[in-house]
């Protein structure tokens, strides 16, 4: 039974459709994710609903995230971010294909379900294969009391409020917000120092603020949707922690403006993609301050110089001119730079869809919870 949701969650409030409305709840959904949940004085995580003692959680070898779509996208952020943080290896895989591969289960595995319904058909079976199997599995579920959530039995809800939208925005970035907090309790049961510790529960505090700068930025984000309206295909483009990012950004601009969008790790282009830029073919780069930011700009500069317009999605001082047209984004914590640079792509998306005149929250031939195979 999927969760029922009250009058008072089908009001707009102003907005012109849910997706607006929910992209504008993201600073509040995440401050009730984080709320009780972060410990300063032993710069950790406190996430009770995992029933996980410090002694289980040093036991845990590897993590693997489980969900479709948005959820499996989110899953790897995760991943990279347990693996960042607590050095454990961690990755991510479509529920749909976990569950009919007859996987192999690990008990020193801590396998992640990840939904915003709780009602995914795909992943409630790959939840119901480990459990046959005798496998550790958590919840990281939006609605209470759904499928998911009562047979996973432990997790850690996402507190997004309800979502209407088909489109997947503010449960989507308290996912990731959640496992920044996972990352961090396991981080800090094993080596991660108490000061990184102090400096990523200070980077989650500070994100809703930043999230609500991104939004204020809507104006220039629509002129760029309007720029680029004429675009059937698009790249998104990036590396490592940008890498779910541009995925996440291309499947929310397919689903609702139906243009075409590929995502592609930056380092692949050269091996194949790369010969499909043209004027024709705008690529949206994502460009971190971080390690990898010299690698990021010489991506720009190899699209450009096939004339391919580029977006930069950004918080680094690019060199003048670089790419057509820059989103910024606030400074964060580095780890945490792939829940914030998710924001600026989900108006992109809704901006484009828009000026196409779709459908934004309903759009053709999707359900908002996938509960058949
Ligand atoms: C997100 O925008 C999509 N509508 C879709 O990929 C969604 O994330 C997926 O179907 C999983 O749904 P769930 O989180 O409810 O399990």
């Amino acid at each position: 039974t999927e969760v029922e949701l009250t009058d008072a969650d089908y009001q707009l409030d102003g907005h012109p459709d849910y997706m607006r409305k929910e992209i504008a709840e993201q600073p509040e959904a995440m401050r009730r994710a984080l709320m009780g949940r972060l410990d300063e004085r032993f710069s950790t995580a406190r996430l009770g609903g995992l029933r996980l003692e410090p002694r289980d959680l040093r036991s845990i070898r590897r993590v693997k995230f489980i969900g479709c779509g948005s959820a499996y996208y989110a899953g790897q952020i995760g991943a990279n971010l347990v693996e960042e943080l607590a050095r454990i290896p961690a990755d991510a895989e479509p529920a749909s294909e976990f569950r009919y591969r007859n996987p192999v289960v690990d008990p020193d595995t801590l396998y992640v379900a990840v939904s915003q319904s709780g009602e995914t058909a795909d992943t409630l079976a790959a939840v119901q294969e480990l459990a046959r199997k005798g496998g550790r599995v958590i919840g990281a579920v939006n609605a209470v009391g759904s499928a998911i959530a009562r047979e996973c039995g432990s997790g850690v809800f996402l507190h997004a409020g309800p979502e209407v939208s088909v489109a997947s925005t503010k449960a989507v970035t308290n996912m990731s917000t959640c496992f920044a907090m996972l990352a961090l309790l396991l981080g800090r049961v094993r080596d991660l120092s108490v000061a990184d510790g102090r400096r990523i529960v200070a980077g989650l505090v500070a994100l809703p603020s930043r999230i609500e700068e991104v939004i204020a930025q809507d104006e220039h984000i629509a002129d760029a949707a309007r720029r680029f309206s004429a675009a059937r295909h698009m790249f998104f483009v990036g590396r490592v922690r940008g890498w779910p990012v541009a995925r996440e950004g291309a499947q929310k601009l397919k689903e609702i403006s139906y243009v075409h969008a590929e995502a592609y790790q930056a380092g692949e282009l050269k091996h194949g993609p790369i010969a499909l830029i043209d004027g024709d073919m705008p690529s949206v780069v994502i460009v971190p301050d971080d390690e990898l930011l010299a690698k990021n700009i010489g991506t720009i500069e190899q699209i450009k110089a096939r004339g391919g317009p580029v977006i930069a999605v950004t918080n680094a001082d690019l060199p003048a001119g670089l790419a057509d047209i820059e989103l910024r984004v606030p400074r964060t914590e580095p780890e945490l730079d792939p829940i914030l640079f998710g924001i600026p792509l989900q108006l992109l998306a809704y901006h484009l869809a828009t000026v196409l005149g779709r459908d934004i929250d309903k759009p053709r031939n999707l359900a908002k919870s996938v509960t058949v195979e």
